[in-house]
């Protein structure tokens, strides 16, 4: 992929670019956590998003995506922004970059990824963390801490892209650090690395290869629902309300939120649990909980789907230690915590089974927990 990005770019700009990264993510649990002011516990891969860039000496940014074959050309001013999607979050990261007070000049650059595409992995966090760091690097003397260039890459989504979300993806493709996950309080933002190595064990993602329509914007529905309940609660998040707090407005909220916020509530316990667990390398622990956290991401939160249920089931039917769906929902993988002798068993009843049902295999994508954004 670098090479190819060295290539291309000399052939389109005549000349040499810099290159970046950032990476996706995993998260082992603690999901739509974030924007309720909870915990998570995610970690980078190594699987990037790569880019070679330099100043062009003008005000406009051309961009070239070596994925999509599709390239661009926009100014920096708000109303230049592209039709695009994918060129929208380049300029978002430009825009909020220079929100904030940053440098942006002109630029051009070709980028590509391995981070697969609505798999849950924060292929577009990794796009934005990578732009925000070269940014940061090339116009702004890394004056911008990596906090901000985390908020730089959600406002992108926020306000460039339709999509309220929360802090994890971003954090963890800045934050990332080989063999760790981290563990962020994303009310305090305060956050601890944690070596993740566990022996006897492999961490593994089944890639449902269904990505459901999102109409009216599911995500966003779901996080005001837990913005109502925290409201009635008179808390500003869910963070650190209880059931019964919770069962105490009952009457007060529509049965559907209280079976979010109910979700929610718990999957803050959850992550806590597992970190214990880690520590004392009891993954027995950590595995029920990320069953527990499946089930409430289905049942509660609904934002499973038919083929991550059955992939969840085929897990708990091979006796995989831990099986849950990951990310936001909607379609995506899960992600397993497999015995190493229990792997290639798995595996292969996965692969067997879903595409008995479904007329395709789901895709194996095995991860290494790896660092984030960087120079190259
Ligand atoms: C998406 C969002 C994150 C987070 C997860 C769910 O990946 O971008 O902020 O809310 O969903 O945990």
């Amino acid at each position: 992929m670098e090479k190819k990005i060295r290539e291309e770019f000399s052939r389109i700009f005549g000349t040499e670019g810099i290159l970046y990264a950032s990476s996706g993510r995993i998260n082992l649990i603690g999901e739509h956590t974030d924007y309720n002011g909870g915990f998570v516990f995610p970690g980078a891969v190594d699987k990037c998003i790569m880019l070679a860039i330099k100043p062009n000496g003008t005000a406009k940014v051309r961009v070239h995506s070596l994925d999509l074959g599709e390239s661009e050309e926009f100014g920096l001013r708000e109303e230049d922004a592209p039709k695009a999607q994918w060129a929208r979050y380049v300029f978002g990261v430009c825009r909020e970059t220079m929100k904030r007070g940053g440098l942006v000049n002109g630029f051009d650059t070709v980028f590509a990824g391995n981070v697969p595409l609505g798999a849950g992995m924060s292929s577009s966090a990794a796009l934005e963390s990578a732009f925000a760091y070269a940014l940061n690097d090339l116009f702004n003397d890394n004056k911008i801490d990596k906090f901000e260039l985390a908020r730089i890459g959600q406002s992108t989504e926020h306000n460039y892209c339709g999509v309220n979300c929360g802090i994890m993806d971003q954090f963890a493709s800045v934050f990332g650090k080989k063999g760790c996950l981290m563990r962020l309080d994303c009310r305090s933002m305060e956050y601890e690395y944690f070596p993740f190595d566990p022996k006897g064990y492999k961490l593994v993602l089944l890639n449902s290869c269904v990505k459901h329509e999102l109409v009216d914007s599911p995500y966003n529905k779901r996080r005001e629902s837990c913005e109502r309940v925290a409201k009635a609660l008179g808390k500003e998040t869910l963070r650190g309300a209880t059931m019964e707090e919770l069962y105490s407005i009952k009457d007060r909220i529509t049965a559907e939120d209280y079976m979010r916020a109910e979700y929610v509530i718990g999957e803050e316990r959850r992550v806590l649990d597992v970190c214990d667990a880690l520590q004392k390398g009891d993954y027995e622990t950590v595995g029920a909980r990320m069953y527990e956290t499946h089930y409430g991401m289905s049942k509660l939160y609904e934002v499973s789907c038919e083929e991550l249920d059955y992939l969840n089931d085929i897990a708990k039917e091979c006796g995989v230690t831990g099986s849950r769906i990951m990310g936001g929902g909607f379609g995506g993988c899960t992600i397993n915590l497999v015995k190493d002798e229990l792997y290639d068993h798995f595996i292969e009843v996965a692969k067997q089974k879903f595409a008995a049902k479904y007329g395709h295999e789901p895709r194996v994508i095995d991860v290494v927990i790896s660092d984030g954004a960087r120079k190259l």
